[in-house]
């Protein structure tokens, strides 16, 4: 670690320990008020045990994972816009299952079990259109609606009732404009197990976006350690320094976005968490170099030169940035942001749906985290990232992308389309390998976990506690 790190010297505010500018005390200064659900805190003292390393390795622990949670939970598998017209389907692969969620005859979406009812083979693969799915082994063929309609030398068949053949259905609803399935038939519905989701994210559209990018990169660790690094701001200062600290102020808007201290972190337990990470304040660590609200703005737009700013009397930073971003995203894509709250505009927020799924839901940070075992392997998973960017106000937006799979060692800065995001996940990536070596190797064999800044890993893990051991397993 380099030397110079500057101090860390806020005063403590959320159980001694988190400094201001807190989140909640700068949200009234905003010209544009934030949706509702951002004004919410819900966070309290939880559990402060160990969690044991070998549920990050261990075959067993992984096999109850895909009995009690992968079979259990409601998944995102692709979005609307993905599947506009009959036949349109995508494949969503968990573990060993295969699920084809597919538009049907009749417009509505479906979802059935990606296995032949002759002798087993996958039907389909990725994504795709058709008007039936046909086996490539023999040939038998399925309808939209998964309805056997034709097979090879049928007189060979006489002792199966043909006509009541049937892809087995897989649970599926869509909220968002996201598609779900859930693999246990007798599962709650998708609403109930929502829970806040709606209330808090229907004020910012996520329906009314198209998915611009699709990358996706096998990593060489556990599902969960990709997942976990992505949901806490304390390895922000130490993983991605140089980006946030370091030749900072005026090289970095990074510098001036609170991704590192006073994050807010919230839950709604047992599926939904949360972090706000907001922008236009400076980091925690260079507060002292960023002491005035004009400070903040020529800092932001050193690195747009010809951009000369300067903020009105009684502005705040985080107002004036919000503004800029206002007009220069809605002509971009050709939308109007006038009535977007200035948090829409400047702030990095996360929500995360067990067991897989982060939407981060303002129009300035559009970023969605999906992650999956990678087949049956504990040790490594499929990491996805998509954006989901406004569709324009006359209806249209581009084909959205298909996916994009990287090799191991390709890099996420090499894929234009990702953007800021590219060399940030880069710097996070290299961690996974080492992580997955360590919780090996560890004679202490278990992961200790910040009360608060960690405290959304800790509300996963008392979820998949619930999942696999019961409701009484769950620490309150
Ligand atoms: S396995 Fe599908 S047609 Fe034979
Ligand atoms: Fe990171």
């Amino acid at each position: 670690m380099p030397k110079d790190k500057p101090a860390f010297s806020q005063t403590p505010r959320f159980a001694s320990l988190v400094p201001k500018p807190w989140v909640q005390d700068l949200y009234p200064n905003d010209a544009k008020q934030p949706p509702p659900g951002l004004l919410n805190e819900s966070s309290d003292n939880l559990a402060t045990t160990d969690i044991p390393a070998e549920r990050y390795w261990s075959h067993e622990w992984h096999k109850m994972e895909v009995d009690h949670v992968w079979r259990k939970t409601w998944q995102v598998t692709c979005r609307i816009e993905e599947i506009p017209n009959d036949g349109d389907f995508v494949v969503y692969d968990i573990v060993d299952d295969s699920v084809i969620v597919v538009r049907s005859s009749t417009g509505d979406i479906k979802a059935f079990t990606n296995s032949c009812l002759h002798r087993g083979t996958s039907i389909v693969d990725g994504a795709g259109s058709v008007e039936e799915f046909r086996c490539p082994y023999h040939g038998w063929s399925y309808n939209l609606d998964g309805q056997l309609t034709s097979l090879p030398a049928a007189w060979d068949f006489s002792h199966l009732n043909i006509d009541e053949l049937q892809l087995p259905t897989v649970q599926v609803d869509t909220w968002a404009g996201f598609v779900f399935i859930n693999l246990d038939p007798e599962c709650s519905t998708l609403d109930e197990y929502l829970g806040v989701l709606p209330d808090h994210l229907n004020d910012f559209n996520i329906d009314n976006r198209y998915k611009a990018v699709h990358v996706s990169k096998v990593v060489p660790c556990n599902w969960k350690v990709a997942q976990e690094a992505f949901i806490e701001g304390y390895h922000v200062a130490e993983t991605h320094f140089e980006k946030t600290l370091e030749g900072k102020i005026a090289a970095s808007g990074a510098a001036v976005s609170n991704y590192d201290t006073s994050i807010q972190y919230d839950y709604w337990k047992p599926h939904v968490t949360r972090m706000n990470m907001l922008g236009g304040i400076p980091s925690g660590y260079i507060s002292d170099q960023l002491k005035t609200e004009q400070a903040i703005v020529d800092a932001y737009f050193a690195r747009k030169p010809g951009d000369t700013v300067t903020l009105a009397k009684g502005q705040t930073a985080r107002s004036l940035i919000a503004e800029h971003n206002r007009k220069i995203w809605g002509k971009s894509h050709n939308v109007d942001l006038s009535a977007a709250s200035d948090a829409e505009m400047i702030d990095q927020i996360q929500y995360t749906l067990f067991p897989n799924f982060t939407v981060w839901p303002t129009i300035v940070a559009p970023l969605v985290y999906r992650f999956r075992p990678d087949g049956d392997d504990p040790n490594h998973s499929i990491f996805e990232i998509w954006m989901l960017l406004p569709i324009a106000d006359d209806g249209s937006h581009p084909t959205p992308m298909t996916e994009l799979r990287l090799d191991e060692d390709q890099l996420w800065s090499s894929i234009p389309e990702l953007g800021g995001y590219g060399p940030v996940i880069d710097q996070d990536t290299p961690n996974f390998p080492r992580i997955q070596k360590g919780l090996k190797a560890s004679k202490k064999g278990a992961v200790s976990l910040a009360n608060y800044q960690e405290n959304r890993i800790r509300v996963f893990h008392d979820t998949l506690e619930m999942y696999l051991f019961g409701p009484d397993s769950s620490p309150q």
